[in-house]
């Protein structure tokens, strides 16, 4: 049983919404946070695709793509998104997560993971969550490992940078058994 939208204490974890845009281009247009992403920085026209693209996403059953946008309960201000791609036949579930530049170091990330994590093993029923960061992103391998995820090991050539780089990932996951006692 889904239950949309969540909450943390500071923020509201929601469906995107066709105005979302806007707040979407802030963030996914800025080179520092689209610096280890395989997209961007994003045009107009990528962000407003990014967002109907989800809108589709969230009327699809069995859903399997939940992309949030995260807004900032005080301010109601759309601060980032984070998302769970579900694998139903596994029972797993891929984590996801990008902020604005001017809210990084407040804890918003692990915040809206871990209320990710719990959505995920709680309300989808899932077995495993993974992900996967960038070697040299410590911001991200940081959240991941405050909210309970291990590294699993490395992806070499994983992806491609539209600067022609080739970029290892780590590979980081937690079973659900590992999120109870951590709970
Ligand atoms: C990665 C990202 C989501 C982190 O968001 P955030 O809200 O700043 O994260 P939090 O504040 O919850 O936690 C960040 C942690 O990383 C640490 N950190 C931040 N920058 C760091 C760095 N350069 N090196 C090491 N640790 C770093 C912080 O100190 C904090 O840990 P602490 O609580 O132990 O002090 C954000 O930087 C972002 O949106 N980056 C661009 C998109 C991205 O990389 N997404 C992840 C793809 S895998």
């Amino acid at each position: 049983m889904t239950k949309l939208p969540l909450r943390t204490q500071r923020l509201l974890l929601r469906d995107f919404e066709a105005e979302d845009w806007h707040g979407v281009h802030e963030y996914d247009a800025h080179p520092e946070v689209v610096h280890f992403m395989a997209w961007g920085p994003n045009t107009e026209t990528n962000s407003r695709e990014f967002v109907a693209r989800n809108i589709a996403a969230s009327q699809v059953t069995p859903r399997v793509c939940f992309e949030l946008a995260v807004v900032e309960q005080d301010s109601s201000r759309l601060v980032g998104g984070v998302g769970l791609t579900v694998t139903p036949a596994h029972r797993k579930g891929f984590l996801g997560y990008c902020f604005r530049r001017d809210v990084w170091r407040r804890g918003y990330a692990t915040e809206a993971a871990r209320e990710m994590l719990r959505f995920g093993f709680e309300d989808l029923d899932l077995h495993r969550i993974t992900t996967t960061c960038d070697v040299d992103n410590h911001a991200s391998a940081r959240v991941l490992e405050k909210i309970g995820l291990q590294q699993e090991g490395t992806l070499r050539h994983d992806a491609l940078l539209r600067d022609g780089r080739w970029r290892d990932h780590f590979v980081y996951g937690i079973l659900v058994d590992e999120w109870c006692q951590s709970t």
